[in-house]
């Protein structure tokens, strides 16, 4: 009854930002991400055992906080109650790269721990149910079940069973893409991204025209990764970045991730592409400051020289494009 995963994080390229269900998790848009390599993963060891009178939960070394442990144990509730056990359980887990660092990820956490923890129960779930159990700790976690391009689907069924995330191009097609970070916070966020999304969907006036063209840039950005143009993609990646944190500003009380160093960024960027006359690369940002470029390995260390002379950026990192899942039998305890 004890099982281990690994599984990595991911930056999406169309993002998730409101959802059509909270309960559920249902997204009210569909998007897509690249799953990054082993320097941004966690590695999670769940044992269900009789004997043990609550759940225990340690994260890279110390207790978890009562916030983390209450997200945790209603995500082993939901997995007991599909497995009709009882048991409590003690997980472990450690993330390769350090929580202050402002990468803290929810994917690869939850899509480890719905990994382990259905496997520990012996649930025997595929790549799909996978996700969809994944996505009901975090939503961007039922992406990291694969590795690649992944899509989340975000169906249309009010019980969600058309909810789940599916590869849509393995990691070895990519493997001249690269996602260059550039870390300018080491704070973790001022509003978590499952209440920061709930604040746009209800007060932001620019969130309806955000869901109405999201559909035109799912369309090309398919289309683009078929092809595996990134010129094609480079521009959608800007720009569906550029409208999440436009309805972010718009939302009220407003929604402010970014700061001066993302924006320098942005700019330099833009220079850049303007200078190679071509989309040589793309940024994009999540729930937070930190620069995600996505280039080809080609300007790799060209971006990383520019970023290294920039105020306020604290460090580099270059991702390639990573795995989804994997079970090892070399447990955290
Ligand atoms: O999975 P959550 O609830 O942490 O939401 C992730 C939201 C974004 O990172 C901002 C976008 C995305 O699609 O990953």
């Amino acid at each position: 009854m004890k099982a281990t995963a690994l599984a990595n994080s991911n930056i999406a390229l169309i993002k998730y930002w409101g959802r059509r269900d909270d309960e559920l998790v249902l997204p009210a848009n569909s998007s897509i991400s690249f799953t990054m390599d082993e320097q941004l993963s966690t590695k999670t060891t769940v044992e269900f055992a009789n004997g043990l009178a609550s759940d225990d939960v340690y994260l890279d070394g110390r207790k978890a906080t009562e916030k983390e442990y209450a997200r945790v144990v209603s995500f082993l509730d939901l997995v007991r109650a599909k497995a009709g056990v009882k048991l409590k359980a003690k997980v472990v887990s450690q993330n390769t790269f350090p929580k202050s660092a402002g990468l803290a990820s929810s994917a690869s956490g939850f899509a480890a721990l719905a990994a382990a923890a259905s496997k520990a129960l012996g649930l025997g779930l595929d790549g799909k149910g996978l996700s969809m159990l994944a996505r009901r700790g975090s939503g961007s976690a039922s992406r990291s079940i694969f590795g690649g391009c992944v899509e989340w689907h975000a169906g249309k069924k009010k019980d969600g069973s058309d909810c789940y995330a599916e590869q849509i191009s393995p990691p070895s097609k990519w493997k001249d893409l690269r996602n260059i970070i550039a870390l300018s916070s080491m704070e973790e966020k001022h509003i978590g991204s499952a209440a920061g999304m709930g604040i746009t969907a209800k007060t932001s006036s620019l969130y309806a025209a955000r869901l109405k063209s999201v559909g035109k840039r799912l369309v090309e950005m398919r289309k683009a990764v078929r092809k595996r143009n990134f010129e094609a993609m480079a521009p959608i990646i800007m720009r569906d970045s550029d409208s999440m944190h436009a309805t972010m500003l718009d939302s009220w009380p407003p929604i402010v991730y970014l700061n001066e160093t993302s924006f320098r960024i942005m700019r330099e960027v833009l220079a850049l592409n303007q200078s190679k006359g071509k989309y040589a690369a793309a940024y994009t940002f999540d729930a937070g400051p930190n620069a995600h470029i996505y280039t080809t390995a080609k300007y790799a260390e060209e971006i990383k020289r520019m970023l290294a002379e920039l105020p306020g950026v604290m460090k580099i990192i270059e991702c390639k494009i990573g795995e989804g899942i994997r079970f090892s039998e070399e447990h955290l305890f």
